[in-house]
């Protein structure tokens, strides 16, 4: 998704939103650049490809001027390219825009922009952006900018500067996020908190119709109808070394690194002085857990993973009907939803575009909203009844870990309270399985010790052209999930079946050779799987077996066995993943591919 950066104040515009726009690479991109007002007027900068290429350019060529904007591209309209990417300009070159989102009335605009003689330059929704500003300018940056969201439609994030304002410029939110951060002579807009953690840890978040008129001495904002908005900043706690990679090669072995603090954090924060789970964040009482006759679990990727195994988890403990759902799908499947129903949105960062019309469907729809979140004050929290923030910290690779094992501790604990209210858990299995989980956390560190295994299986699978996972019951949701972490990151095909759906299909697709990862931590279902194994191993599969230490049954079969601790088999998802994460990294690595970002996805997919 793209990023975006605009500074005004003492210092040299440039340098802060390169380092900006560093911090926010992690969204994924495909091209860069940026404009600074100067005394010789507006200058730009943009070129596809890695923002390298145009932070080289400005060594060479530097941009001088105390306010600007820069943004990285991850493209929509138009190819990647030097002309499509951002900022853009009206005919004169006098102002320059950039934009996260998608413009859906742009075509209607450009007709009536071509119309009245504009020339467009790139294939972007955006360029109508610069020029119907271009249309209405009068000299008042802010009235253009109200006039202009007037007429604009979609998702956006929107920075305008012009050249004869050279000492401010404004800011226009719609369904994508902006941060307003505020600094001593000199303030910032971006488009996430570590671009401006730098220089202040002072932050606001703006709203949907919000418009921020942004100067050296300070940041006023409107809503749409004009009326002046007061933020209340607030502090951000975390470092930006906790955002960056802190001695490890790359964020994702530092994610999956972080795991244990991860949970222990989301645990921790949340256990009274009884040992009971305290949630305080959501509201829900027995009433009206008791008041629910089913519950959709909505999101995507990996955070669906999260959700599948959350259903099966809920549905053992608190004995509700749950239904998981991808959220592109669930938008468009008028699903059963009612003010009997408990939507639970599972989103790492809280903006995905899917999940959040999906949490708006379900709300016009009636339903109760909780959310599952690692990011405060995104988009999906705001809108929620309940979130259960993941204290996972700041994800920064592609490729999500630690926000899916704080996931799992998030549906644990929401799953262990509903069940307690309901009573269908006594006291005693309920502190068992609370003291279990909080022992994950130890044992995850214990597993991170040595990765040696892991390495090793990437060593044999690196150059093949597909793998398969496979699991029962639980372990079929861990192993879809392990199955979109290789593909991601090492671009192997690689693909999760039901031990009992082999016969059904899949098995034609072994051949000698093939390797096949299969996951088996369920006490009552090891001896089904090991038969799924030999009826791969007898079509000339290699398989690697991920089991539970102890096992006496996997190791006679499997050509090699990865074994995890053995832990109650409602947990196993949290423990057994790990391997699948290290097994995905080493690959990548081994394969000589940029681990941390994936050709063609980005971090945070703010568009449907
Ligand atoms: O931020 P979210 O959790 O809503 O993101 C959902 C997916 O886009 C995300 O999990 C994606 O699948 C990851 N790349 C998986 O590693």
């Amino acid at each position: 998704m793209c990023g975006i950066v605009g500074y005004v104040g003492k210092r040299n515009a440039q340098e802060v939103i390169i380092s900006g726009l560093e911090k926010l690479e992690y969204r994924g991109y495909d091209s860069a650049g940026i404009a600074v007002i100067t005394e010789n007027g507006l200058e730009s900068a943009k070129f596809k490809g890695r923002l390298s290429v145009l932070a080289d350019y400005l060594a060479e060529h530097p941009i001088k001027g105390t306010t600007g904007i820069g943004h990285t591209r991850w493209a929509t309209h138009g190819v990647p390219s030097d002309e499509n990417a951002h900022p853009h300009f009206n005919t004169a070159k006098t102002l320059a825009v950039i934009h996260n989102g998608i413009i859906e009335n742009y075509q209607e605009i450009k007709a009536m922009l071509i119309e009245k003689g504009y020339v467009f330059r790139s294939q972007t929704d955006t360029e109508c952006v610069a020029h119907l500003f271009d249309l209405y300018y009068d000299g008042d940056l802010l009235k253009t900018a109200f006039k202009v969201n007037s007429i604009i439609r979609g998702t956006y994030a929107l920075l305008i500067c012009h050249r004869d304002s050279p000492d401010e410029f404004v800011a226009l939110r719609n369904e994508a996020p902006l941060v307003i951060g505020y600094g001593e002579g000199e303030n910032f807009v971006a488009s996430d908190i570590p671009a401006v953690l730098e220089y202040t840890r002072q932050v606001a978040f703006l709203e949907n119709g919000e418009i921020a008129h942004v100067t050296a001495d300070g940041v006023t904002v409107y809503n749409s109808k004009g009326d002046t908005v007061k933020k209340e900043p607030f502090t951000v706690e975390w470092t930006l070394e906790a955002a960056t990679k802190g001695g490890y090669d790359h964020f994702m072995l530092k994610e999956i690194h972080e795991q244990p603090q991860g949970i222990r954090d989301t645990i921790n924060t949340r256990i009274d002085a009884n040992g009971y789970i305290k949630l305080d964040d959501i509201k829900l009482t027995k009433a009206d857990i008791e008041k629910f006759d089913k519950i959709y679990v909505v999101a995507c990727g990996t955070a669906y993973h999260a959700g599948c195994v959350g259903k099966y988890v809920i549905e053992k403990l608190a004995k509700i009907p749950v239904m998981c759902d991808i959220a592109s799908e669930y938008r468009y499947s008028d699903p059963f939803v009612d003010d009997k129903t408990l939507v639970i949105v599972v989103s790492q960062s809280g903006e995905t575009a899917d999940t959040l019309a999906a949490l708006r469907e379900s709300k016009r729809k009636g339903a109760r909203i909780l959310s599952i979140t690692n990011v405060v004050g995104s988009s999906i929290a705001r809108e929620s009844d309940d979130v259960f923030y993941t204290w996972a910290g700041p994800e920064v690779a592609v490729a999500s870990t630690k926000a899916y094992t704080t996931q799992l501790v998030a549906f644990y604990m929401i799953a262990l309270n509903m069940a307690l209210a309901k009573g269908t858990i006594d006291e005693a299995g309920y502190f068992e399985l609370v003291s279990q989980l909080k022992n994950t956390a130890d044992l995850l560190e214990e597993m991170l010790k040595d990765d040696s295994e892991e390495k090793e299986v990437a060593s044999l699978i690196k150059d093949k052209s597909a793998l398969f996972y496979l699991g029962r019951s639980v372990d079929m949701q861990t192993a879809k999930e392990m199955a979109l972490k290789l593909k991601e990151i090492s671009y192997i095909y690689a693909e999760s079946f039901a031990g009992g759906e082999l016969k059904h299909g899949p098995i034609a697709l072994i051949e000698p050779g093939t390797p096949v990862i299969a996951v088996s931590t369920q006490t009552a279902l090891v001896e089904k799987m090991v038969s799924n194994i030999q009826e791969v191993k007898r079509r000339g599969a290699f398989v690697i077996g991920i089991g539970c230490e102890g096992d006496t049954l996997l190791k006679g079969v499997c050509d090699k066995v990865i074994y995890v601790p053995k832990v109650d088999d409602l947990l196993a998802p949290l423990v057994s993943v790990v391997p699948g994460q290290l097994i995905a990294y080493h690959t990548s690595l081994m394969k000589g591919y940029d681990v941390d970002k994936p050709r063609n996805l980005a971090k945070s997919v703010t568009v449907e």
